[in-house]
C-alpha cells in the first residue's frame, strides 16, 4: 500500500511516498480504505517533530490525520460500525497516517459519515469541528447571550467556529484579511476587523470568550476586550503559556483531543449543512508532497486542501 511517510523528523523534504504494510488489527480498531484526506498544519507540526514527546518512537511515521473512507475490517469489540460503512473520522496524535490508500484507526476516532454529504467534505471536519467545539463550548461555556470574538474567522478553525456559534445563537464578531471581510459577513460574523487595523479592538464592546484561532493575537489585548468572567481561549499554547493557563483563570487552551467524542455532533450538523468546511483545492496522492509543501511554506489556496484517492 501507499502512503506520505518519513524516516526522521524535519522538514518537507523528509516525506515521500512509499510503501507500508498494515498493522495488526486490535480489538478497538477499524481499518479504512481512505477516499479522502484533509490537510491540518497538525500534519507538518508532527513531521518537524514538535509534537515528538507525544509520539510513537517507531519510523518509518505516516503522515495526516483526517479522512473519509470505507471500512474495511473492525477489531473483535467494535459494535458501531461494520464493514461497509461510509465513515470520517482522525488518527490517534501517536500514529498519524491519513494520506494513505488505507489505515487502522481506533473505532472512539471514527463515526459515520452522512450520506448527504461527500468525503471530501466529511474529511475536512474532525480536528477543525472538535478543537472549535472544545473551545466555545467546554472552555468558554458559549451560549445563545454570549458575545464571542473569534480571531482568524475564515480559517479552516476559525469559520468552522463561526458556524458553530452562530448556531447556538451567540452575537459574533472576528478578525480577519482585508480580502475576507466581505465573506466573513456573509457568513454570519456580526462585526467584522481586519486583524492588522491598529486599536480595532478599542472599538468594540467587552466579550465573553475570544477564541484566538490565529495564535497571534498578544494576550494583553484579547485580555483587554474580555468582561470581568470572561475567557481568552488559545489552541496554539507554548510551554510558557500554558503553564500561565495553570493560575490565570481567564486563560484557558484547549486541544482538538477534547472534544472528539462528538464526532457524530458534527455529523449531525453537516448533514443538516450548518457545518462545511470550504474547500480551496483538491489534490491526489502523487502530487500531494509538493502541494503540502507548498501550503507548509504559505503558499497554498484560500481554504481546505484534500487529497482525493
Ligand atoms: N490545539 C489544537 O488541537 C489545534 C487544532 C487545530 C488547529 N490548531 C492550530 O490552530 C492554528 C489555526 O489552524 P487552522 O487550520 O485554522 O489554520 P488556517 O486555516 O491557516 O487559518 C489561520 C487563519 O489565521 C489568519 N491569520 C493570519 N495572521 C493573522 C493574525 N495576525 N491575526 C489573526 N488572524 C490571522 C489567516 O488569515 P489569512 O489566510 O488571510 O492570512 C487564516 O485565516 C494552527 O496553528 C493550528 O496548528 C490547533
Amino acid at each position: 500500500m501507499k502512503r506520505i511517510q518519513f524516516n526522521n523528523y524535519g522538514d518537507a523534504s523528509k516525506m515521500y511516498l512509499g510503501e507500508y504494510e498494515l498493522a495488526q488489527l486490535k480489538p478497538n480498531d477499524v481499518q479504512v480504505r481512505v477516499k479522502a484526506a484533509a490537510v491540518n498544519p497538525l500534519d507538518w507540526k508532527q513531521r518537524r517533530g514538535d509534537l515528538k514527546l507525544f509520539m510513537n518512537k517507531k519510523f518509518p511515521k505516516g503522515i495526516g490525520n483526517d479522512f473519509s473512507g470505507i471500512v474495511e475490517a473492525i477489531g473483535s469489540n467494535v459494535q458501531n460500525i461494520k464493514v461497509g460503512d461510509e465513515v470520517f473520522g482522525t488518527m490517534d496524535v501517536k500514529h498519524p497516517g491519513a494520506f494513505a490508500e488505507k489505515l487502522i484507526t481506533n473505532s472512539k476516532y471514527v463515526t459515520k459519515k452522512p450520506i448527504n454529504i461527500s468525503h471530501a467534505d466529511a474529511s475536512c471536519l474532525p480536528i477543525a469541528a472538535a478543537v472549535a467545539w472544545a473551545a466555545l463550548f467546554i472552555k468558554g461555556n458559549v451560549t445563545q447571550n454570549s458575545r464571542v470574538l473569534i480571531n482568524g474567522c475564515m480559517g479552516a478553525v476559525g469559520s468552522i467556529a463561526v458556524q458553530l456559534a452562530k448556531e447556538k445563537g451567540a452575537w459574533i464578531a472576528g478578525t480577519c484579511s482585508k480580502k475576507d471581510i466581505e465573506e466573513a459577513r456573509k457568513n454570519g460574523v456580526n462585526e467584522v476587523y481586519e486583524f492588522t487595523e491598529n486599536n480595532y479592538w478599542k472599538k468594540t464592546q467587552p466579550f465573553d470568550v475570544v477564541f484566538d484561532t490565529a495564535g497571534l493575537m498578544q494576550q494583553r489585548i484579547g485580555f483587554s476586550m474580555l468582561k470581568s468572567n470572561g475567557k481568552f481561549i488559545d489552541i496554539n499554547p507554548t510551554p510558557m503559556s500554558m503553564l500561565k493557563g495553570l493560575f490565570i483563570a481567564k486563560y484557558k487552551f484547549t486541544f482538538a483531543t477534547a472534544a472528539m467524542k462528538h464526532l457524530s455532533d458534527f455529523a449531525n450538523l453537516a448533514e443538516k449543512g450548518i457545518l462545511k468546511a470550504k474547500i480551496g483545492k483538491e489534490t491526489n496522492i502523487s502530487k500531494a508532497i509538493e502541494i503540502l509543501t507548498e501550503i507548509e511554506n504559505g503558499n497554498g489556496a484560500k481554504g481546505r486542501t484534500v487529497i482525493i484517492f
